[in-house]
C-alpha cells in the first residue's frame, strides 16, 4: 500500500510528499461530468455505488496518493431534523433553517446506530474494497461552526450575519446549537472510521468569521472535544481552519495530527506557530492551476522548500481545486510534488 500519506500525517518518514487535492473530484473532471450529467448532485451523493465511482476517479486520473468520499458537509445534518435541496445557483441549501431556540429544542441527535446516513458508510465500504489498500481512503464532516452557520444562513452567506447575531445575541442558543451538532458529528465521523475510513477531516470553511479570541473560546473547544472524542478510533484526524489564522498556535495542540493551512500565509509561517507537534497539510491557492506547467511547478517547488519544516507535510491546495480548472495542469501539479518533494 502506498501508505506516505499516513505516515507523514502521523510525522513519520516518507518515501515522497504524498499529495491530494481537496474537492478533488468534481467539475474539472470530463469524468466526473460524465456521471454527473445522468444524475444531480443530492442523488450522487445518496447513491454509494455513484459516490464511491467518483471518489476513486481523481486517484486514477490524477496518481494523488489519497482518495476523500464524495460526499458533501451539508448531507450530515438532515437527519437532526433539517431540509436538504439544491439550486444550481447557490449549491445545497437548507429551505427552513434554524431561526429560533424552538428550532435548536426540536434538533435530534440521530441514534448512532440508526443515524440515516448509511449511503455514506456504504459508499466507504465500496471505496475501501475498490480501492484495495492502493491509497488511504478520508472521511470527512464540516466542523460544528461550519455547520451551525450552514443551519442559521440555510445556505452560503456573505457575513453570515443571522449566526454571528446569535453568537453575540443569544450566547446559551448558539452553545446548545454547537452542543447538539458537536455530539452528532462525532458519532458520524467515528461510523465513518468504522466502515472504513483511514483519516478524518473537519472542514471549517468559515473560521475567519471569528476574532481569534473568539476562536479561542466559542469554536476550539467544541474542535477538542471532537479530536478528543475520536483518539480512540487510531486514525489520523485533520483540520482545517479557513482563515483562522489568529489561533494556529492553539490549534498545534487541539487534538488533530494535521492542520491545513489555506493559502492566506506563507506555509513556513504556520509552521512556526503551530509547533512541532502537528503535522501540516497544504497551501498552494488554487487559482495557480491556471497557470502554465513552467510556473505551477515553480511555486510547487517553493511550497514543499517551506513544508519542510514541519514534522510531516501532505501536499495539498489552500482551498478546493476551481471548475475549470485544467486536469493537466492538476497533473503537472501531483507530477512535480512528487519529483521534488522529500524523501
Ligand atoms: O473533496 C472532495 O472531492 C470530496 C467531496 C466534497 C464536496 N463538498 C463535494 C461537492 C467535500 C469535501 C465538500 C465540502 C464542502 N461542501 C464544503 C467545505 C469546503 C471547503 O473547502 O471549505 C462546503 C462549504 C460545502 C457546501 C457546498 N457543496 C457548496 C456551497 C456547494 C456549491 C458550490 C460548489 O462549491 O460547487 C457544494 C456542491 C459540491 N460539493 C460539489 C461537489 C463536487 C459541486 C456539485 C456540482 O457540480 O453539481
Amino acid at each position: 500500500m502506498n501508505d506516505n500519506f499516513l505516515r507523514a500525517c502521523r510525522g513519520e518518514p516518507v518515501d515522497f510528499t504524498p499529495v491530494w487535492l481537496k474537492r478533488q473530484a468534481g467539475r474539472y473532471l470530463p469524468e466526473f461530468m460524465a456521471i454527473h450529467s445522468k444524475t444531480d448532485f443530492l442523488t450522487m451523493c445518496r447513491t454509494p455505488e455513484l459516490a464511491a465511482a467518483v471518489t476513486i476517479q481523481p486517484v486514477d486520473i490524477l496518481g494523488v496518493d489519497a482518495a476523500i468520499i464524495f460526499s458533501d458537509i451539508t448531507t450530515t445534518v438532515v437527519p437532526m431534523g433539517l431540509e436538504l435541496e439544491y439550486s444550481d445557483r447557490t449549491g445545497p441549501y437548507y429551505p427552513h433553517p434554524i431561526t429560533s431556540r424552538a428550532d435548536i429544542d426540536r434538533l435530534r441527535v440521530p441514534d448512532p446506530d440508526d443515524d440515516g446516513l448509511d449511503f455514506v458508510y456504504d459508499a466507504i465500504r465500496i471505496c475501501a474494497g475498490e480501492l484495495a489498500n492502493r491509497v488511504p481512503l478520508i472521511g470527512f464532516a464540516g466542523a460544528p461552526l461550519a455547520m451551525a452557520s450552514f443551519m442559521v444562513e440555510g445556505a452560503m452567506s456573505r457575513d453570515y450575519a443571522r449566526l454571528r447575531r446569535m453568537i453575540f445575541g443569544d450566547r446559551p442558543a448558539f452553545l446548545q446549537l454547537m452542543d447538539k451538532i458537536t455530539a452528532h458529528t462525532t458519532n458520524y465521523l467515528r461510523a465513518q472510521a468504522h466502515a472504513g475510513a483511514q483519516a478524518l477531516m473537519l472542514f471549517d470553511s468559515f473560521a475567519g468569521i471569528l476574532s481569534p479570541q473568539d476562536f479561542d473560546q466559542l469554536n476550539l473547544p467544541y474542535i477538542e472535544r471532537l479530536c478528543a472524542e475520536l483518539a480512540d478510533t487510531g486514525v489520523p484526524l485533520i483540520y482545517f481552519g479557513l482563515g483562522a489564522h489568529g489561533s494556529l498556535a492553539k490549534l498545534g495542540n487541539c487534538g488533530a495530527d494535521v492542520i491545513s493551512i489555506d493559502y492566506g500565509l506563507r506555509l513556513d509561517t504556520a509552521i512556526k506557530k503551530l509547533g512541532n507537534g502537528v503535522s501540516v497539510q497544504g497551501n498552494l491557492d488554487p487559482f495557480v492551476l491556471f497557470q502554465s506547467a513552467t510556473e505551477i511547478e515553480q511555486r510547487v517547488r517553493e511550497t514543499l522548500l517551506q513544508g519542510k519544516a514541519a514534522r510531516g507535510h501532505v501536499f495539498n491546495l489552500g482551498h478546493g481545486v476551481m471548475p475549470g480548472t485544467p486536469v493537466d495542469h492538476v497533473k503537472a501539479m501531483v507530477d512535480a510534488v512528487h519529483a521534488h518533494g522529500v524523501a
